[in-house]
């Protein structure tokens, strides 16, 4: 029996605009999804798509057992979690001696298969890896780890990944002049927080701005404006959605000593909240148990 675990991801800059051969800043954050998997006995019955996936690429037989801290279909990239976590307790649990990097491939080819060719390997990539990363047209790179002071905000309201990043490239498609720039200004919105990864303020700055550039690609939602509004209304340096939008999660960075004041104004609008902070480990090997 191999139990694994794998860390959520949040999008700190460039959603979307990636999809364009721009560039991110994305990092993996507590918490995570753990899996159990276990050779020999009876096959688990499989609903998810995702693991029956992992089995399958593998090609072995065995039993699963998941649990999860992560909300599913809310732009933490709970479904990357999954593959990678079960993937590496198949590599583990059957001795297939697969390198991390193999790990994240598969998991990447498994995520873009079952959202039928709409995924970008920056979740996959995220969730083995850990930390915080730059992704740029042809490379990922691993920054320095910052402890930045974030809180998390989850409107409830689900969303379909696919289907936010098709109405962007509807967008991209008939008003190419419009949404052009505004990947442009998103691109150098992230360069600027490149430069500014020590200065929260700015970051939180940097953040309204890819906000609002998000919402003219069409992806907000009055839920996550809420939050976002609540939350900078609370003292946030800055706030933002994350992920693909259309509902999903949105994330502040505010000064530490009000972390608390910004967790309470996002539950007070009925959502979910909580603080987090980076994970620099990545897929990690857990005590069975
Ligand atoms: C989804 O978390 C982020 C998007 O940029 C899509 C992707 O990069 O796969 C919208």
């Amino acid at each position: 029996m191999a139990t694994w675990s794998a860390p959520g991801k949040l999008f700190l800059f460039g959603e979307h605009a990636v999809v364009y051969g721009k560039s991110g800043i994305a990092m993996a954050i507590r918490p995570r999804i753990f899996v159990t998997v276990r050779k020999g006995g009876r096959m688990s019955e499989m609903k998810s798509p995702y693991l029956k996936e992992c089995f399958r690429r593998m090609n072995v037989k065995g039993s699963i057992y998941v649990r999860s801290q992560l909300s599913s279909s809310s732009g933490l990239g709970s479904s990357a979690a999954i593959t990678v976590a079960t993937l590496s307790a198949i590599n583990d649990e059957f001795g297939l001696s697969k390198s991390r990097e193999e790990i994240a491939q598969i998991a990447f080819e498994i995520e873009k298969k079952v959202q039928k060719g709409l995924a970008s390997p920056t979740d996959t990539y995220v969730s083995t890896f850990g930390g915080l990363i730059l992704i740029t047209q042809d490379m990922k790179r691993r920054l320095n780890p910052r402890n930045l002071p974030l809180v998390v905000g989850n409107t409830g309201v689900s969303h379909n990944t696919a289907r936010m990043v098709e109405g962007v490239g509807e967008m991209m498609k008939q008003y190419p002049q419009i949404a052009g720039p505004i990947m442009d200004a998103i691109h150098e919105v992230v360069m600027s927080a490149l430069h500014s990864l020590n200065d929260h303020r700015k970051l939180g700055y940097l953040m309204d701005l890819n906000h609002a550039l998000l919402d003219a690609l069409g992806v907000g939602h009055p839920a996550l404006t809420r939050l976002v509004m609540a939350a900078r209304a609370a003292g946030a340096f800055g706030a933002k959605m994350t992920g693909a939008g259309g509902g999903g999660c949105m994330v502040a960075i505010c000064p530490p000593r009000l972390k608390n004041r910004v967790t309470g104004a996002i539950t007070a609008c009925d959502a979910q909240a909580f603080v987090t902070g980076i994970d620099t480990e990545g897929a990690r090997k857990e005590k069975n148990g």
